[in-house]
């Protein structure tokens, strides 16, 4: 089956379709942005954006994304290593304390500032509600996706929705 991650195309044999999502990415293609935290699709630190909506992958197969456009976390900076606007505003405000959910956090904020670039602080409140972050560092996360939502209002943002960066280590 075909997949693309990270504006990157490959191909797997169908048997690994069979495979979880999350054990995939990080154990075979070495993408260890998602985190495994709860198993069940409960904390959101496993999201991965698929054609641009998120998704919990730890529910998930591989045969799942087949045909479809994913994003991680790695595919986020650009190829020479700047960090998106996003991420350098986690950075700059503090938004990350363990990072644990922080990937997740990131993808999610990404698609929602794509679609709504104008939002208020309570409708970014709402989009990263499906977002556990255990260190309760929700202020500053909330300060950071205010803060890159400008980035978001420019043309250049919608040149670069997906796949900045098409991630070197992406052989299974
Ligand atoms: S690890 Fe997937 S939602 Fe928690
Ligand atoms: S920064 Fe630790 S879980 Fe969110």
């Amino acid at each position: 089956m075909k997949l693309n991650i990270n504006g990157r195309d490959m191909e797997v044999a169908d048997a690994v379709g069979e495979r979880k999502l999350i054990n995939f990415l990080r154990d075979d293609l070495d993408l260890t942005g998602a985190k495994n935290a709860c198993d069940i699709g409960a904390c959101g630190a496993c999201t991965i954006l698929v054609d641009d909506a998120p998704s919990k992958i730890c529910i998930k197969r591989v045969k799942d994304i087949a045909g479809h456009r994913v994003l991680t976390i790695e595919g986020m900076a650009a190829p020479d290593g700047i960090l998106h606007p996003l991420q350098q505003a986690f950075v700059e405000l503090g938004a990350i304390q363990c990072g644990f959910c922080t990937p997740g956090m990131i993808l999610v904020a990404h698609a929602f500032l794509l679609r709504e670039p104008n939002a208020t602080r309570e409708q970014i409140r709402k989009a990263i509600n499906g977002n556990l972050c255990r260190c309760t560092g929700y202020q500053q996360i909330i300060d950071a996706i205010e803060q890159a939502a400008v980035h978001y209002r420019s043309p250049k943002a919608q040149e670069t929705p997906v796949a900045r960066a098409a991630s070197p280590a992406l052989q299974p």
